[in-house]
């Protein structure tokens, strides 16, 4: 059976033959804020041929009732650690938005001390279950928990940088909407390159490169950077105390899949943003856009040319987010 698409937001135009169902996903964190409604928007995708529930609480329940919907993706639930490596067996793509969300007056990093430990124990178990599957890390602080993730795989003997990647789409996708409120343009027209990391001033939205061409003056930039970089404290404070962003999160995600799968299967042109092992800095992870291809990020493409305002950023950016990488480090090697 195959489907019928057309690429589309700064894809190939051309319209490609992509096989249905083909791809196993599992989604770690499954039962959470974001797990809930990611595991509704996977169990959409024509690509997946089965969706791996995994969770510490509550896997089975949201399996059964997900399990009705009539698409054809095979759903399966599965809890607890003793259940985590069936959850894993044969994963193409491991999502992974396990782990505590911020409180308002926290930062990311306040989250270090638990999602740590828990992207650690992950990384640990896909290393032995599916060395092979590609890994998209949600769980925050992303600046940290990619370095530990690709430290754990290492000591394993399987780490290829091409398989793990941080999801910063949520920063694309903020940066599209609101340059678009702003320029009065159709939001899906609009793609804002956001290099960088994943937490404060290290979110660099390089506007000057936003397609169509947009131009901004310095004050305007400089708020609606500040306004980007800010998105997620925003969500945090309006939920005041019940998490952080979980919709927008899980649309975000759904689309980082869908590109990471539609690079599995081999379709040319496909780009997205993601935090990775990278040469474009003097930073051994930096976010910027990739092309995904059979083998997870096939190319980290350079950042390209920068505003002063932008070049500034990230200099500003690079000794914050280096410390935030050094971390990440030292822990998966204590
Ligand atoms: P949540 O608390 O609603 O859900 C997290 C889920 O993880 C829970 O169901 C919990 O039981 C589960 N979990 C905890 N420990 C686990 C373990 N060892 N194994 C498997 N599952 C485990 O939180 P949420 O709102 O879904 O957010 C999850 C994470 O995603 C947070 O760290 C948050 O900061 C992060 N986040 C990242 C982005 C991004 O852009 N990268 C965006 C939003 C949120
Ligand atoms: C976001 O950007 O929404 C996430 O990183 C969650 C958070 O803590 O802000």
């Amino acid at each position: 059976m195959s489907a019928r698409r057309t690429s589309s937001n700064r894809r190939s135009s051309v319209v490609v033959e992509a096989k249905a169902g083909a791809r196993r996903v599992a989604l770690l964190g499954a039962a959470g804020g974001i797990g809930q409604p990611l595991a509704l928007l996977l169990k959409m995708q024509p690509l997946v041929a089965e969706l791996s529930l995994y969770d510490i609480a509550n896997t089975v329940g949201v399996a059964a009732d997900l399990s009705h919907c009539n698409t054809t993706v095979k759903v399966t639930g599965h809890t607890g650690q003793e259940n985590l490596a069936a959850a894993l067996e044969g994963a193409d793509l491991v999502v992974i938005p396990a782990g505590v969300p911020r409180k308002p007056g926290m930062t990311r990093d306040d989250l270090f001390n638990i999602n740590a430990g828990i992207v650690k124990n992950l990384a640990e178990a896909v290393a032995k279950h599916c060395p092979q599957a590609v890994i998209a890390i949600i769980s925050n602080p992303v600046n940290s928990t990619v370095p530990i993730t690709a430290e754990v795989l290492k000591k394993a003997g399987v780490y290829d940088p091409r398989k793990v990647l941080g999801v910063t789409t949520l920063d694309v996708v903020r940066a599209n909407t609101f340059v678009a409120e702003a320029k009065g343009l159709p939001t899906q027209d609009v793609d804002v390159p956001v290099v960088g990391g994943h937490a404060g001033i290290t979110i660099l939205p390089l506007l000057s490169q936003t397609n169509p061409s947009v131009s901004f003056t310095e004050e305007e930039a400089a708020k609606l950077t500040e306004r980007i970089q800010n998105a997620g404290t925003e969500v945090v404070e309006a939920k005041a105390g019940a998490g952080s962003a979980t919709l927008s999160m899980a649309y975000a995600a759904a689309r980082f899949s869908e590109s990471v799968l539609r690079g599995l299967e081999g379709e040319p042109n496909v780009y997205e943003a993601a935090y990775v092992e990278s040469k474009v800095t003097e930073l051994p992870y930096f976010a910027s856009k990739v092309r995904l291809g059979p083998n997870g990020a096939e190319e980290v493409l350079p950042l390209g040319k920068l505003s002063p305002y932008e070049e500034k950023g990230v200099a500003e950016l690079i000794p914050v987010l280096k410390k935030n990488i050094d971390t990440g480090i030292e822990f998966a090697n204590k």
